[in-house]
Order: structure tokens, then sequence, then C-alpha cells
């Protein structure tokens, strides 16, 4: 049975791509769970001026577009708690017309003062609306009721100005307050690694540099850069995927056992990870870390050429790099992380490789046995869900040669229709006010000061680009970054 939450919610940029195409279908999911019933309502802001009415016409296509019944009675009740008020977040006198509002559906819907302020609109106007709700009245002064401001990405784009945003933040409002959205973090298989790591003392006991030789995260995508290129474009691959996404993974995999499964707990654990990750100095900055940008093929232009983009852009459309830990846990085993835009599929996987026995006694002189391999855990994020360990066996025969074999758990393509989408989950966790899944200021923190100086060495140097072949993986220079360590990527083409 769902427990109903109660809250107002406010979209400031209301209107945009993102709450059409992922929050309003989000939170319909969750009135149709139960989670939210009759003591809510939204408000969708934007400077467009727009009535009730066209409003919900809008948020009823954003539930069709998604492949809802946006004409059923459950819809058009969920809809009719949506109001729409025209609203220029620069403009601080526009905020006491935007209480009026609060307040009276507050009373009319019987919402006990909670507030959820949800910031989709673009990341300069953050530290704005965050003092403007906070010295206009709009935060609930109800001494039981929460004020929760959740922040799309991108956090900064790099240590000093996630500072500044983070130091005007926190004028209005306190850190457990604050929801950092990485969508990642709201990926079910994502989430399912503390499970697998923590609910299995055949994985944890060898979770350490003792038995794994390297983990290698992929976060491959199959699509240029579409119609987000000058967005894209100023940020680039390390700031829109590595800052965030696959430092959360990294942090995950790597962390200490958390003392409770509690956000708290978890958090200083990743905060604790993410502190001894080496920083590296220019020269090792270098070595670690490779980039790359699209080329073009057939009928696919080249990065440069893709519209508004400029035609001698250097911005990295792809990365490969190595992390160390300097800690007790996984000193020598690197974290080998790649991501990248056009290449050969979309999917994201870790792969965890264990090292191999350290005496091989099936290398028979007289009757010569493939080496054997090593134990391979892959965690299937995306598109299938699952699970796999490639283990050495017998082969079934009356020799005695050993081959890999693999035991598979795949989600069923029933139970993955099932699995909330990530802005669903991550939506419910700030009704809750759990923060497990969000981005605490102490783990972007740490997150720039390591990207920062990648950053800093690369700025340093004019890259060669275009460097790949689209449909590709990537550049050779991310297969060298591995090949020199004596190692190989476990995900290649043709594998
Ligand atoms: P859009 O450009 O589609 O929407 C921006 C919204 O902000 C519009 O509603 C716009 O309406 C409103 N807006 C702009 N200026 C003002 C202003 N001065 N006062 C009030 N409202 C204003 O952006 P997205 O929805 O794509 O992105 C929103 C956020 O989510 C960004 O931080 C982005 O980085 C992040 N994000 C988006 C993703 C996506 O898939 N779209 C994915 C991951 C993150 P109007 O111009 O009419 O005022
Ligand atoms: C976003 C990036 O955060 O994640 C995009 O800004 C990227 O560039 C997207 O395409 C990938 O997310 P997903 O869930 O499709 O893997």
């Amino acid at each position: 049975m769902a427990t109903e939450r109660t809250a107002l919610f406010m979209f400031f940029g209301g209107t945009g791509d993102l709450a059409y195409r992922k929050l309003y279908p989000s939170l319909f999911n969750l009135y149709r769970k139960g989670n939210l019933r009759s003591h809510f309502a939204v408000i969708g802001t934007s400077r467009q001026t727009l009535d009730d009415e066209k409003f919900r016409a809008a948020i009823k296509k954003s539930l069709a577009d998604s492949g809802e019944r946006a004409d059923s009675k459950e819809a058009s009740d969920f809809i009719s708690h949506f109001y729409y008020q025209a609203h220029d977040v620069t403009d601080t006198a526009h905020y006491s017309v935007l209480k009026e509002l609060a307040d009276k559906l507050d009373k009319k819907y019987k919402l006990q003062g909670n507030r959820i302020f949800y910031l989709s609109m673009a990341p300069q106007f953050f530290g704005t609306i965050a003092q403007d709700l906070r010295s206009q009245g709009l935060m609930s002064d109800n001494k039981d009721a929460f004020n929760r401001l959740v922040i799309e990405k991108p956090f900064g784009r790099d240590f000093d100005s996630a500072k500044q945003l983070n130091d005007a933040l926190s004028k209005s409002f306190d850190e457990e307050q604050i929801f950092r959205i990485d969508h990642y973090l709201g990926k079910e298989m994502i989430q399912n690694i503390e499970a697998l790591r923590f609910g299995n003392t055949l994985v944890e006991s060898l979770w350490n540099n003792r038995y794994i030789d390297n983990i290698q995260v992929t976060l491959s995508e199959k699509l240029g850069v579409e119609e987000r290129a000058s967005y894209y474009d100023n940020s680039g691959a390390l700031r829109d995927m590595v800052q965030n996404h696959i430092m959360q993974i990294v942090s995950l995999l790597a962390m200490e056992q958390p003392v409770a499964f509690t956000d708290t707990d978890i958090r200083a654990e990743k905060v604790k990870a993410l502190r001894s990750l080496r920083v590296y100095n220019v020269a090792d900055a270098a070595t670690n870390f490779v980039r790359g940008q699209y080329g073009s093929i057939n009928d696919q232009a080249d990065y440069r050429h893709e519209d508004n983009v400029p035609h001698d852009s250097t911005t990295e459309t792809f990365v490969a790099g190595k992390l160390l830990f300097d800690n007790y846990r996984w000193s020598g085993t690197p974290f080998y992380i790649r991501t990248g835009k056009m290449l050969a599929d979309k999917f994201t996987r870790v792969d965890v490789v264990f090292k191999k026995p350290l005496v091989d006694i099936f290398a028979f002189p007289q009757a010569p046995n493939a080496p054997l391999a090593a134990n391979v855990l892959t965690i299937f994020v995306e598109p299938h869900a699952g699970f796999s360990l490639q283990l050495n066996a017998k082969t079934n025969d009356a020799t005695f040669q050993t081959e890999p074999i693999k035991l598979d758990y795949l989600v069923d393509a029933e139970k993955s229709k099932e699995t909330p989408e990530p802005y669903e989950r991550l939506l419910h966790d700030v009704m809750k006010g759990d923060g497990t899944n969000f981005s605490s200021w102490p783990e972007v923190s740490y997150a720039w000061k390591f990207v920062d100086q990648i950053r800093r060495v690369w700025d340093l140097q004019e890259p060669q680009f275009p460097n790949y072949t689209p449909h590709s993986m990537g550049p050779a220079a991310a297969e060298e970054l591995i090949q020199r360590d004596h190692r190989q990527w476990v995900y290649r083409l043709n594998n």
C-alpha cells in the first residue's frame, strides 16, 4: 500500500523540455501508484503567458506523448491539480504573486505548508531563485512543514563556479534541504550496486585489491550531440558525464560498507572514497586521460559540422581515463572509465575483472590448454538490466581443457516494464526527504577538484581532432591507455 505524500510542487522552467518529457509523466506515475492522491498541487512557471486551461492541455499532451492514457478519468483528475503562473525568475516583484497562489493552493488542498521547489532551468538562475524564494516569503514557515529545493544539472562548470553556486544556495537552504539531481542515481542497476556488494558475502569479501585486478565503467552513447549542441559544446564529455554520473558510479563501487543503509551513512562513505581518489599532477593527468571527437562517416557529419557547433570546436565528445584510489582497499587496482557520443551502441555497464589464480595448474605441458580466463562480474545497467559472472569450467568432454562459462541473471522484459523511471524514483525520494540518491555538496566538490585538473592539462594543448570514427568505441588512444597496463577493455567491438 503506497503512502500518500502531501506537497506543493513549484516547477521553475515548467514549460521546458525536461518538465514535459520526464517530470510530469513521472509525477503521474506516482499519482497512479497512490503516492500522490488528494493533497498535492503543482504550479508551473515560465515567462510564457498561459492560463491554467492551456497549461493543463500541455500536461495532457505530455502524458500522451509518454505513452499514457491521457484521456482517462485518472489522468484528468491528476491534471486538475495543475496551475500555471507566468513568472520571470529575475524579477523579484513576481514572487509575491507566486506566493499568493501558493498560499491559496496550500489551503485548498490542505498541503500543511510542505513545499518542493524544482529548478528545471538554466543553472545561471539557480542562485537568484533560491534567494528570492526565501526573501519573498515563499518558503513555508510552518515548523512541521518541509521546504526542499531540487536542482538540475549541471552544478557548476568547475570547482570555483560550483562553490559560488553552492554558497548562494546555502544562504537560503540547508544542505539537507537541497536535492542535486543525478539521474543515474535513479537507475535500477546503479541502486543495485549496493545490494550486490553489501548483500552478498561472496561478492563483498572479494571486493578489494587482493582479488580484483581492475574495474571498468563504460557509458556508451550511439547518438551524437543532436539538438543540444549549444549546451554540449560548452561542456564536453568530461563535464557532461564524468564529473557527475561516472564519479557517482565509481564512488558507489569504491566506498566502504556504510554503518547503516541511510542517506547520511551512505553519503559519508562516498565522500571518504572520493577523498582518497588521487588528483593527478600535470604529467599523470596527461598520461592517464585521453579525449576524442567524432569524425564523419557516410551521411553522418563530423562533430564540427553538427548544427550549432563551431567549425573549429575543440570540445571532446569522448573521454577515457584511469582512476586510482590511494586507500587500503584499492591501492594498485585501477578503475578505467570511458564515455562518448556517436559510439558503436547505447549501453551502460560495469565490468569487474578479478585476478587470475596465482598458479595455473591446468597448463599441462603435454596437452596445452588455453590459459585460464579472468573471472569477470558484469553489471548490465542499460539497456538490459542484470548481472553476469564469468567463471572457468571444464569442457564437457574426455579431455581436461578449461573454458570460460557465464552465469547470467537478466531482468525479464515484463519485470523491466515495471521498473520505475529514474525521475519517478527521484521525485518520490524528494517527497520522502531521502537524500540517498542525490549528490551531496562534498561529493560534488571532490568530483570537480579531480576533473578540473584533467581539464587544466587539456587546456594547455590543442587536440588533434577529429580522432575517432562514428560507431567505433572511440579513439585508438583509449585502447592504448589500457593496453599500456597489459590489460584490455572487456567490452570490445565484435567480442
Ligand atoms: P528548456 O530550455 O527546454 O526549458 C527552460 C525553461 O526555463 C522554459 O520553461 C523557459 O520558459 C524557462 N525560462 C527561461 N528563462 C526564464 C526566466 N527568466 N524566467 C522564468 N522562466 C524562464 O530546458 P530543459 O527543460 O531542457 O532543461 C532544464 C534543466 O534541466 C537545465 O538545467 C538542463 O541542464 C537540465 N537537464 C535537461 C535535460 C533534458 O533532457 N532536457 C537532461 C538533463 C538535465 P520561457 O523561456 O518561456 O520563460
Ligand atoms: C545527460 C547528459 O546527463 O545524460 C547527456 O547531459 C546524455 O549528454 C545523458 O546523453 C545520458 O543519459 P542516459 O540516461 O540516456 O544514459
